[in-house]
Formats: structure tokens, C-alpha cells, sequence
């Protein structure tokens, strides 16, 4: 029995050194808190810690019972691919076409309102991500760094103005008039807000820009230190387009926008607005044709992140059919769930032309500013391409409806 055991003798350090690599120490704890989230929800759980929880909650947060959220990420995580094996994989192109401009990857950045807030690099820390990695980027009327100063951050950068039609329609216009000599190149009229969504966590919390001083507020300074401390010492939080307002935000919505925006709005903004126009927020077939009609060169299957109409739709699962009725028209965009990578394949697969990230790169901001965009786009990056070569796919255009199953329910 003996004779069959290893021999076992006393260690050398000359065995041992081969088997131990000396892991370079990080010394910056941001730098060290990224590198250890691996997916976009690890940057989530690491963004809670970091911001004080109105601000975690406005951002992760959806309306009413937050079902329109929650389907939406399970149709992601339901839905099955098909892979193809043995192909050469060796090399990936991931870039793709989007309003007739190559892009590097079938994604972008949505617009996304008070992004100062979740980081005090705001904006500015996202269109130098978008930038560097050459993914567009959408800024929000509700943005908190102004039309000219995203442009002259990233001048390169593809950048596209999403507009809310306001009451007053003489501001809309101006806004379209900077937005187009800033340099931005199409516009991304949102259609899904003609009152406030009902974001009952931003209720509870009490939220408002700018925040308002209670106990409440003290107790989280004395656990946010660096967040307030970044908030005081950085220029004041105004709005992209408007200054001077200390209510509530679903306040704030409702004194902006308008209920009584109908189709002769959307043409009114076609005249004063000579480029590419995308219209998001289409959560149906025939709302989808009504667009294609009007000769909107994209349109977003959206619920908005599930912030607005609770129990919406889920944009994935309109894909197929309006890419069939209107594809040939107008370019089809998904967004609303999109946690991974893989999520952003299969919604390419299924015919989407561009997908839209929201949190995902939010996250990160929140989690460390520029650095924390940067991480989130790389897990994007990383994981579409690994998806693609796992699926035995070498290029977006090869990705079509056979690579994925959508399970009945
Ligand atoms: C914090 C936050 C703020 C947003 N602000 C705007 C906005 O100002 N304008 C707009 O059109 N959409 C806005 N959206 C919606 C996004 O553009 C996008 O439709 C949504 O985030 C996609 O879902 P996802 O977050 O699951 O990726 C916002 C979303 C979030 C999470």
C-alpha cells in the first residue's frame, strides 16, 4: 500500500518560488475597488456603498411596483442562444453601423438626467469614455453639464442631444439650435414622458436637486464623507438647460413637460432640426409604423427603464416584429435591462441595430467616476465578444435570430 504513496520531502524555497507570482499591489483604493468587480452587477454593489442612498435609489430605481424593470431583465436572462462550433473565432469585429456611421461597438450610452449627482465627474467622465472607446453618447435634456461644455470635453467623440418638448417651446428650440452648433449630430426626441412616472423610491426618499438638509441629510454626510465633500467643493449642480430648482423631480417633469405633445410636435421638430432624428420611448407595433410614416431615421423600443409605465411592454420582445414590419424604413433600437454584454448580443441577434445602456455605465460612475465608466465598458466589451466567439460568430452582421431561443413562458 506504502509503495504506491508519493514520497514526500521537506519544502525548498527554489521548488516553491515557480509556483508563486508576486500579484502586483494596487495602492489606490478605487483602482483596487474596480479591478474586483468583474460584471456590471458587482459595480452596482460597489456603487451602493459609495453614494448616499437617494442618490443609489434615483438611479437603480424604476416606477411603481418596478415590474417593467424586473420583465424586462428576465426576458434577458431566460432567453437561450444557439451556438455554432467549430468556426475561427481567432478574430472578432464588433463594429457596426448606426445612422450610417461605423461605430466599434453595437451599443451606447442613453441619456441619462443629474448625472453629476451619482459622481461629481458627471457628464464630462462619460463622453471621454464614449470617446475613447468611439460608442456614441446621448446627453439629456436633464444633464448637469451644459450643451457646450460636453462638446468642447469630447470633441470627437459621436454625440447625439436627447430632447424632453418642453411647455415653452421657444426653449426646446433654442436648446436644438446649441445642440447643433455644438457640434452634436442627431437628436433623440423622448416620447414616453408626457407626465411623471411614479418613482415611488425617490418619494419615500425625499429627493431633490439640490439636496435638502435634514438630520437625515447629516447622518448621511457622516457616512458619504468623500461623495459631500466632492459635491461642495465642484461647481454648483444646475441643470444642462435650466437653473434654479429645489422640488421634487416628478415636480420638476411636470412643470417641463408637455401631455399635450401629439404627432404635429414630433413635425414641428423635424423642421427645426436638420439632422438624423430618433425618436425614443416606441413601445408598440403601430406607434413603431406611425414613425416609420413620419420618415424618423431611428426609432428605441424603450419603457424607459421601466421608470414610466408600470407592467410596459418589454421592448427585447417587440424586436422581431417591428424589425420585420418598419426594418427596411427606419433603424430599430432596443433598450431597458441590459446588464452584460451578452445581453447586448442577443438583442443584435434578434434584429436591433444599436442597443442603449443606461445603469450599466451608471453604475460605474457612481462606483468611481471616469474610472468606473471606463471598468463598465470594458465588461461590456469583454463579454460581447467572448459571446460572440462562444457562438461561433465573427462579426455583428453575422449575429441573426437562430442564435437565440426565446423560451415560452
Ligand atoms: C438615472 C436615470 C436617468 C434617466 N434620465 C433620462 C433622461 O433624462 N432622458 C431620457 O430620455 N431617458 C432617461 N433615462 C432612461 C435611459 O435613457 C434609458 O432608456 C434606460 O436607462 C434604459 O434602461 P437601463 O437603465 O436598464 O439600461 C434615465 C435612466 C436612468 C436610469
Amino acid at each position: 500500500m506504502t509503495e504506491h504513496m508519493s514520497r514526500r520531502q521537506l519544502p525548498k524555497w527554489s521548488g516553491i518560488k515557480p509556483l508563486l507570482r508576486a500579484r502586483p499591489v494596487e495602492f489606490n483604493a478605487t483602482n483596487r475597488r474596480l479591478a474586483r468587480a468583474l460584471t456590471i452587477a458587482d459595480l452596482r454593489t460597489a456603487a451602493r456603498r459609495r453614494v448616499p442612498r437617494a442618490v443609489f435609489d434615483y438611479t437603480d430605481g424604476a416606477a411603481e411596483g418596478e415590474i417593467s424593470l424586473r420583465r424586462a431583465r428576465r426576458m434577458f436572462q431566460t432567453l437561450e442562444f444557439s451556438p455554432s462550433v467549430l468556426h475561427d473565432v481567432s478574430g472578432v469585429d464588433t463594429t457596426c453601423t448606426v445612422l450610417g456611421r461605423a461605430s466599434t461597438a453595437p451599443f451606447a450610452f442613453a441619456p441619462t438626467g443629474f448625472t453629476r449627482l451619482m459622481h461629481h465627474e458627471g457628464e464630462r467622465a462619460v463622453v471621454h469614455v464614449a470617446e475613447r472607446h468611439g460608442i456614441p453618447y446621448a446627453l439629456s435634456t436633464m444633464g448637469t453639464t451644459s450643451i457646450e461644455d460636453v462638446a468642447a470635453a469630447a470633441p470627437s467623440a459621436r454625440k447625439w442631444f436627447q430632447l424632453y418638448v418642453w411647455k415653452d417651446r421657444a426653449a426646446g428650440e433654442e436648446l436644438m439650435m446649441r445642440a447643433r452648433a455644438a457640434g452634436f449630430e442627431a437628436l433623440m426626441l423622448t416620447v414616453d414622458v408626457p407626465v411623471a412616472g411614479n418613482r415611488l423610491r425617490d418619494v419615500r426618499n425625499g429627493f431633490s436637486i439640490p439636496p435638502t438638509l435634514s438630520a437625515r441629510t447629516l447622518a448621511d454626510i457622516a457616512t458619504h464623507p468623500a461623495w459631500w465633500a466632492n459635491l461642495i467643493t465642484t461647481e454648483p449642480l444646475t441643470f444642462a438647460s435650466l437653473s434654479g430648482w429645489d422640488r421634487t423631480i416628478a415636480e420638476l417633469i411636470d412643470a417641463l413637460f408637455d401631455p399635450t405633445m401629439t404627432m404635429a410636435d414630433l413635425e414641428w421638430v423635424r423642421s427645426c432640426w436638420p439632422g438624423p432624428l430618433i425618436v425614443k420611448g416606441i413601445q408598440s407595433l403601430d406607434d413603431a409604423r406611425r414613425m416609420a410614416e413620419a420618415g424618423v431615421e431611428a426609432i428605441v423600443l424603450s419603457n424607459h427603464g421601466g421608470r414610466q409605465l408600470d407592467r410596459a411592454p418589454v421592448p427585447l420582445s417587440l424586436v422581431p416584429e417591428v424589425v420585420d414590419a418598419v426594418g427596411d424604413r427606419t433603424e430599430v433600437w432596443v433598450d431597458t435591462g441590459v446588464m452584460s454584454g451578452a445581453d447586448i448580443v442577443a438583442a443584435v441577434a434578434l434584429g436591433a441595430r444599436t442597443v442603449l445602456v443606461g445603469r450599466a455605465y451608471l453604475y460605474g460612475l457612481m462606483a468611481g467616476g471616469e474610472r468606473g465608466v471606463e471598468r463598465a465598458t470594458g465588461i461590456l466589451e469583454r463579454e460581447m465578444r467572448r459571446t460572440m466567439q462562444l457562438l461561433g460568430v465573427r462579426s455583428v452582421g453575422e449575429l441573426d435570430r437562430r442564435h437565440v431561443a426565446i423560451p415560452a413562458h
